[in-house]
Formats: C-alpha cells, structure tokens, sequence
C-alpha cells in the first residue's frame, strides 16, 4: 500500500506580507493566495487520491469518471504551479536593471520597453494567463497566452513517453480500437531510451 502523505502536494505560505504589495491590496492577495491557490492544492490532491482508488476499465473519452479526473488533474498542477510562480516572483520592486533575465529579454526584444508593451499586449488578449517563459528546447523566452490551465501538458515538465492518441495515429491500422493501438504502442517504446532521458531530467 502506497504512502499517500508522500504524494500530497502542500500549500506554501507567502514570501511576502499581504500588505506588502503595491496597489495589490491585503485583502486580494489573502484571498487570492490563502483560498483560491489553496483550493487548487487541495483539489489537487483529491483528484490524485481518486485517481489511485478509481476503476480504469470504464475509461472513455465522450464521458467517463477516468476522464473527469484527467481533466482536473492538470487544471489543479497547473492552477498549483502557475500560482506558487505567481506569488513567489512578488514582493519586489519591479526593477530589472542588472539582471541576466533581463538581458536576455533586451537582447530577444530590443529594449526592456519593448518586451513589456508585448507582455501588456498578451495579457490583455489571453483569457486566463500572459506566461513568460524559459523553453529549453529553443533557449529562448516566450510570452504565453493560456485561455485555461489544461490546454497542455504542465509547465516545466519535460515529456517523456508520449503516445499520439488522434486517429490519424491508429485507425488505419486498427480502426476505432483505440485500446488495442494503446498496447501495441507500449509494445513498441524503448524504455532503456525513456530511461536515458529520465537520468538528464531526474533530481
Ligand atoms: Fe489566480
């Protein structure tokens, strides 16, 4: 029997007093760090725990109790996640100057001036969040707009077995047995390459 305290994701206090922010009030930010960041880390855990408890076999992509909890499971990671960055890059005085982030950005955009008319821009368009963010993979910043938490994966994650599950990946070969493709790529996965790729990323 798995230890369930080892999984549970736990809330972190703030790096800042509430009263400390300018412009954002006490009250905001107690509400929006204590109850609803809170509430994604509980809800988190509780999708985690019905997840290990849940039956699979009814697993189905219209409806299904398996996907309900897929669902929630990434707009609960990524509520968590998207809030602790939030509230940990807060509490200081919105100066740049001298920094390496900083550099970087003037170099991609030109001026510091010219970064933040872009990431105003995108937070006025995005529904959710305007994201700047580090893509190793491309070594460069980008400013995100997410209209909800789940479109994707989780932020930072690295992917390591990832199965293509669009019908273009499986019907000619197996009509609609999505779960017949579903084994037979897992059939097919190199695991000692997975397991080259976990060491890079695993602390
Ligand atoms: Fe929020």
């Amino acid at each position: 029997m798995q230890d369930k305290t080892l999984i549970m994701h736990q809330h972190q206090p703030l790096s800042f007093a509430p009263e400390a922010l300018s412009g954002i009030s006490a009250r905001t930010t107690e509400i929006h760090h204590g109850k609803l960041y809170a509430g994604y880390v509980t809800k988190r855990n509780e999708v985690e725990s019905a997840m290990a408890e849940l039956d699979k076999a009814s697993a189905n992509q219209i409806f299904s109790a398996w996907r309900g909890l897929k669902e929630g499971e990434t707009f609960a990671a990524n509520g968590m996640i998207l809030h602790e960055v939030f509230f940990a890059i807060l509490g200081g005085s919105g100066d740049a100057t001298g920094t390496a982030v900083a550099a970087k950005i003037t170099e991609q955009w030109g001026s510091f001036e010219s970064f933040v008319t872009e990431f105003t821009a995108t937070a006025m368009a995005a529904r959710g969040w305007a994201i700047l963010a580090y893509d190793p993979s491309d070594m460069k910043l980008h400013i995100f707009a997410a209209d909800a938490q789940n479109q994707g994966g989780v932020w930072g994650a690295t992917p390591l077995v990832p199965c293509d599950v669009y019908e273009h990946a499986y019907f000619i070969d197996f009509g609609s047995d999505r779960k017949a493709y579903i084994a037979a790529f897992l059939q097919n996965v190199n695991w000692q390459e997975v397991d080259r790729r976990f060491a890079l990323v695993a602390r």
